[in-house]
């Protein structure tokens, strides 16, 4: 159930045109996404769902264990902030953020009835490891739940954990919060990545999915394929409007 409470929103997110604009001044973008879809029409936006994040949290609270908590909001917060940094919607990223996670303590069981239930395609690898399907599971408990009827937000949520090749920016950017948020570690190499993440959106999707891919390797799990699909197509991303931009 829905619970009635205030809105962190206060509606003076980043749609307004002439803000937009100002941010979006191209001098301050070193890696332009797509342009078709880092606008967001007056129209969407009346179109969306109310969205309460008082409730998501309490949800969380009853859901979710502190520790996954802290995550999830270090997450909301990076989401936000690369959102900012790239012209994105705001507000998209802050409830993709903040529900991407929703469906990490369902169980193996849970997990796989409610994605047959959904009629998703699902292929060995998710039958063998079904946790991956948690960020699948998430965006449906994200529309059922909280009424998230927002594709661009409920995409993010499915394509946080394995990307996906075309994930619209918004995606590009909750999937790098959810690896390079701060309280994954302090190495050089993540500390470079977080870099990366400011400057170019698909080079950092390119190198954190092979970051990710070096992990896996390293262990005896199991690789999805759109992992690898993931890499690949945003290394072709990140060569070709790496070249745009220096036209
Ligand atoms: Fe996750
Ligand atoms: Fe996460």
């Amino acid at each position: 159930m829905i619970r009635q409470s205030e809105s962190i929103w206060d509606g003076s997110s980043t749609n307004d045109a002439t803000h937009l604009q100002v941010i979006c001044d191209p001098r301050n973008s070193l890696s332009v996404p797509h342009p078709s879809t880092n606008q967001f029409s007056a129209k969407e936006h009346s179109a969306l769902t109310p969205y309460r994040r008082q409730s998501v949290l309490s949800w969380l609270n009853e859901n979710v264990p502190g520790k996954r908590l802290k995550h999830i909001l270090r997450v909301e917060e990076m989401a936000i902030a690369l959102a900012r940094l790239y012209c994105l919607d705001v507000e998209r990223a802050a409830q993709a953020g903040l529900m991407h996670d929703l469906a990490k303590f369902f169980n193996p069981k849970q997990l796989l009835q409610m994605a047959k239930e959904e009629r998703l395609e699902l292929d060995s690898v998710d039958v063998a490891n079904p946790h991956l399907l948690h960020a699948e599971v998430g965006a449906i408990v994200a529309r059922e739940e909280f009424g998230i009827q927002d594709q661009h937000v409920l995409d993010a949520i499915r394509n946080h954990t394995l990307g996906r090749p075309g994930m619209s920016p918004l995606s590009c950017v909750v999937y790098l919060a959810d690896s390079l948020e701060p309280g994954r570690g302090d190495t050089p190499e993540l500390a470079e990545l977080r870099q990366t993440s400011r400057q170019d959106l698909y080079r950092a999707v390119w190198l954190t999915s092979e970051y990710t891919l070096k992990f896996l390797l390293a262990t005896p799990n199991l690789i999805h394929p759109r992992t690898i699909l993931t890499r690949n197509w945003a290394m072709q991303m990140a060569i070709q409007t790496g070249k745009a931009y220096k036209q």
